[in-house]
Formats: structure tokens, C-alpha cells, sequence
């Protein structure tokens, strides 16, 4: 009885043993979301979160983060959770997600009532793609050869009123250059010849219309909202009329106003003059104010650091005594000087500082220190080009203005793979204009450098955080000189 007695009692506890065991291994590997590892949450307010801190500019509250915390973490804002994921390591799964996992359109609604109905973020994912499709398009190296010799007689006939020598805010000169350049290649000949004013006056009130409480409340019953209405109605007719005095003429231009007028959806239906406006609209709202930027910020670093000056100036002789003065879409391509200081003075300014994903799946990312994170679905997730285009990690010095680390060799661009250096983004969503602005911002400096002296009489510019698209603060004064760059100097 005793011995009986005693094995049914091993046997029960062997059996509760084994029973608790077995349960820890399902739990283990079949359940393992019952542990998550969820990023750890901010401290902030009630009800608001961590608001106050986010509008005072995220770049210092990640700045103040990163060091105690890593790449991963929430921040609370009302009832929303934001999670930040900073750097290479674990922003893959942002720029690579498909829609159905990590999706725009939520995040980037705001841009509705500027872009209008029928275009873009106001359209299903595969409406949206067929119109990204329009753009790739539109920005093909044979339609960007055409756009290439827009922009430079638009630069000639711009600093050909400039005198042979006085004083200039370069700031405001490239903005308007670059707007006429726009007008000029994306909206075409009959804006850019007739309409300038008027339709540069609309667009004013387009971007005015387009501020940070916009972001939360795009229809606030504001003054600002309702000039960006009237605004976007008066565009709308204005690009209806042209349509179809150039559907009606058979005339055919080379600008993408032209492409988005011949683009066809997938089961063969014409774009229609509404979506033709939203979408031009939303090219000049993408490309427009980060060039501008851009090349503000080229030019006050070369004139900054004679060392890199003095060799855009040498690689320009050099493309003058192989090409003489020609300047197209080939030429321009072989700029690499030139290129790797705009790329630079990109990575320090990315005037786009912070990008948007909604999510839509659990996922889960590992840092650089092994550390794993699940985050579920429900989050926003965020990713900062300002931030992570200076991770010490990655480049070296990195507050540094240094365009010799992308050359051959070092190429600190792609150190940590495609996502190491996001000024245009990357992966599924990554900038469709960059060739584009590239040419563009070449083709200005191209110009500036072969003809004119420059000097920076401003001290060096600060940089802009409040404004949508970050840029520079205040004027940026300089001193030019007319000259003839000579082959044989
Ligand atoms: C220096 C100039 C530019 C910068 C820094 C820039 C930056 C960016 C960034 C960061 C994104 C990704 C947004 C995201 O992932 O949420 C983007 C997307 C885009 N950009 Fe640019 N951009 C520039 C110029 C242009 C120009 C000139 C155009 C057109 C003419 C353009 C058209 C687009 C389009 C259509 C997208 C959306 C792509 C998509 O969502 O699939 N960009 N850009
Ligand atoms: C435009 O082209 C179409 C087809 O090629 C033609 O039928 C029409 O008469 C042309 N219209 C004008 C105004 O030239
Ligand atoms: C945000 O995170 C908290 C804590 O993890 C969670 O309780 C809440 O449901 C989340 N809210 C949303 C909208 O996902």
C-alpha cells in the first residue's frame, strides 16, 4: 500500500512537473506575444502626452533620447502612440513594409485639401499607385534631358539681370529662380509665359495654408485654411482651361503637365483635369521648397569652405575645356564634385526631418545592441532623416560638412546599407524627384560658379525648425562679382 501510495504520488508530481514544464515551452515558442517587449513610453502629461515636447521640435527630443534609450521608442501624444525607430538597424521594416503592413494615407491625410479631391492620399492605395506611376513617368531620363535645358536658360535669363557686381539675398534669389523653373517644366509654357503672377500668388496661399495645427485639424475653420480654398478652386479652373485649350489644339509640350495629360490608368481611362492639377500641385509641394533649400544650404557651405570651392570651380574648368560651354543633362552627369557637396549639405539639412507610416501588423526589430522590440499594430511609426543622417555610427564627424566621405573608398552613404542615409527616404516610398532636383540644383550652381565671384557676408546660416518643410533662418547675404571662368586660369 505504502509503495503503491508512494509512486502514484511521484508519478502525480512528475506529471504536474512535466504538465508545468511542457506549458512554459508552448508559452515559450507558441505564444511568445504574451511577453512583448513593447518600447518603452515617454513620460508626459495627461491626456496631451509628450505634445508640449514634440512641437517644441522632435530633433531636441530625440536629440536628449537616443543617448538613454536607443532607436526604439513611444511617444504619446492624446490617444496616439508614435514610435520612433532611429537608424539603419531597425528602420528597414519602415522603408521596406508594404501598404497593407505600414501605410501613408492616414498620416499624411493633411495634404487632402491642399492637393485636392481625387488625387494622391484622397485615393485607395492602388489609385494611388497608378499615379505614382504617372509621376516615374514624368520623370524619366528622356523627359528629364527636356526639363534639363528648361533649367539652365531659365538660370541664364535669371542671373543674366543680376548687375556686374552688388549684394544679394541668395535665399530669396534661388527661391524665385527655382519656382520659375518649376513653372517652367512641370506646369508649363502657358503658366510660366502668361500666368506667372497669378498662379505664383495661388501657390502663396497654397503653402501659407499648410502649418503645424494643420497637421492635426486640416480643416480648421481658419483665415489661412480658407485663402488655401479659394486658392486650390482658382488653380483648378485656371489648369481646366489650359487643358483643354491644349487638348483642343493638338499642341504638345515638353513639361510634365503634358505627361499627367497623356497618362492613362491601367483599364485605359484618361486622367481627368482635376486629378492632371492635384497631381502637378503635389509635385511642386514635393519638389519646390526642398530644392530651393538645398541649394541655399550648397551655397553657403562651398562659400564656407574654400577647399571644396576651389574644387567645384576646378571640376567646372575641367567639364569647359572637354565641353566648352555647353551644359545639358550629360554634362551635368558628370558633376561629381559638385554632387557629393550638394549630397552633403543634403545629409546635414534634409528639409523633410520627420516621416509617417501607420501601422497596420505587429512587428518586431532588433537595435544594433541586440536588443529586441515588438511593436503592435495601431502605432504610428516614425522615422527622422534629420536625426539619423548624423548617427556618429555611420558617419564619421558627423556634424561635419565633409562631401569626400561618399567618395570612393569610404562611401559613408551606404556604410549600414540602403538606409543609412535618407534625405530622399528609400525602399517602397522613396523620392521620385530625386534626379530631378539633383539636375536642377546642379544646373543653378553650374551657372553661379563659371560666371560669378561670390562671397558670404551673412554669418553662417541657422536652420529654420519651425517651418514645414525646415530650411534656412533669416536672409543669407552675399557679395558677387561677374567673371568669365577661363579655361586656362
Ligand atoms: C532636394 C529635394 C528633395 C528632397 C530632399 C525630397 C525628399 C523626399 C522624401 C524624404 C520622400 C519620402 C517621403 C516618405 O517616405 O514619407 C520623398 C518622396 C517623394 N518625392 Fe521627393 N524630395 C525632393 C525633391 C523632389 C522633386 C523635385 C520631386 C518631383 C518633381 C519629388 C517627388 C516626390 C514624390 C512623388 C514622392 C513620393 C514617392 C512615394 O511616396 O512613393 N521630390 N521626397
Ligand atoms: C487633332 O487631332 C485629331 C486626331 O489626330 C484630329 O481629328 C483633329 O482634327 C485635330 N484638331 C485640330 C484642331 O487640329
Ligand atoms: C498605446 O499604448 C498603450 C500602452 O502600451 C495601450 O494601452 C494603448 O491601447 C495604445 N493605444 C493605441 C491607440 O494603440
Amino acid at each position: 500500500m505504502d509503495v503503491f501510495d508512494g509512486n502514484k504520488f511521484l508519478n502525480t508530481v512528475l506529471l504536474l512537473i512535466t504538465t508545468i514544464i511542457v506549458a512554459k515551452l508552448i508559452s515559450y515558442f507558441i505564444i511568445p506575444k504574451s511577453k512583448k517587449r513593447l518600447p518603452l513610453i515617454l513620460p508626459g502629461w495627461p491626456i496631451i502626452g509628450g505634445l508640449l515636447r514634440f512641437l517644441k521640435g522632435p530633433i531636441f527630443m530625440l536629440r536628449e533620447e537616443y543617448p538613454k534609450l536607443g532607436g526604439v521608442f513611444t511617444l504619446k501624444i492624446f490617444h496616439k502612440n508614435i514610435t520612433f525607430l532611429i537608424g539603419p538597424e531597425v528602420s528597414a521594416h519602415f522603408f521596406k513594409a508594404p501598404e497593407t503592413d505600414l501605410s501613408q494615407q492616414e498620416v499624411y491625410q493633411f495634404n487632402v485639401p491642399t492637393f485636392g479631391p481625387g488625387v494622391v492620399f484622397d485615393v485607395d492605395y492602388s489609385v494611388r499607385q497608378e499615379q505614382f506611376r504617372f509621376f516615374t513617368e514624368a520623370l524619366r531620363v528622356n523627359k528629364l534631358k527636356s526639363y534639363v535645358n528648361q533649367m539652365v536658360s531659365e538660370a541664364e535669363d535669371y542671373f543674366s539681370k543680376w548687375g556686374s557686381s552688388g549684394e544679394v539675398d541668395l535665399k530669396y534669389e534661388l527661391e524665385h529662380l527655382i519656382i520659375l523653373t518649376a513653372s517652367r517644366c512641370l506646369l508649363g509654357r502657358e503658366v510660366r509665359d502668361k500666368l506667372f503672377d497669378d498662379v505664383s500668388a495661388l501657390f502663396h496661399d497654397l503653402d501659407n495654408g499648410m502649418l503645424p495645427i494643420s497637421v492635426l485639424f486640416p480643416y480648421l475653420p481658419i483665415p489661412a485654411h480658407r485663402r488655401r480654398d479659394n486658392a486650390r478652386k482658382k488653380l483648378a479652373e485656371i489648369f481646366a482651361n489650359i487643358i483643354s485649350s491644349r487638348k483642343g489644339s493638338n499642341k504638345s509640350e515638353d513639361d510634365m503637365l503634358q505627361c499627367f495629360i497623356d497618362s492613362k490608368y491601367k483599364d485605359g481611362r484618361p486622367t481627368t483635369e482635376a486629378e492632371v492639377t492635384g497631381l502637378l500641385i503635389a509635385a511642386l509641394f514635393a519638389g519646390q521648397h526642398t530644392s530651393s533649400i538645398t541649394s541655399t544650404w550648397t551655397g553657403a557651405y562651398l562659400l564656407c569652405n574654400k577647399q571644396y570651392l576651389s574644387g567645384v570651380v576646378e571640376e567646372q574648368k575641367n567639364l569647359m575645356a572637354k565641353h566648352g560651354d555647353r551644359v545639358d543633362h550629360d554634362v551635368l552627369a558628370e558633376m561629381d564634385v559638385l554632387y557629393r557637396c550638394i549630397k552633403e549639405a543634403l545629409r546635414l539639412h534634409p528639409p523633410l526631418i520627420m516621416l509617417l507610416r501607420s501601422s497596420h501588423s505587429d512587428f518586431s526589430v532588433t537595435t544594433r545592441e541586440g536588443k529586441e522590440y515588438d511593436i503592435p499594430k495601431g502605432h504610428i511609426v516614425a522615422t527622422s532623416p534629420a536625426f539619423a543622417n548624423r548617427l556618429p555610427h555611420i558617419f564619421n564627424d558627423p556634424d561635419k560638412y565633409d562631401p569626400d566621405r561618399y567618395a570612393v573608398g569610404r562611401e559613408e552613404d551606404k556604410a549600414a546599407g540602403a538606409f543609412s542615409y535618407i534625405s530622399f527616404g528609400g525602399g517602397r516610398h522613396g523620392c521620385l524627384g530625386e534626379p530631378f532636383a539633383y539636375l536642377q540644383i546642379k544646373a543653378i550652381w553650374a551657372h553661379l560658379l563659371r560666371n560669378f565671384e561670390l562671397e558670404l557676408l551673412s554669418p553662417f546660416p541657422e536652420i529654420d525648425w519651425n517651418a514645414m518643410v525646415v530650411g534656412v533662418k533669416g536672409k543669407v547675404m552675399v557679395r558677387y562679382k561677374r567673371r568669365e571662368l577661363s579655361v586656362n586660369q
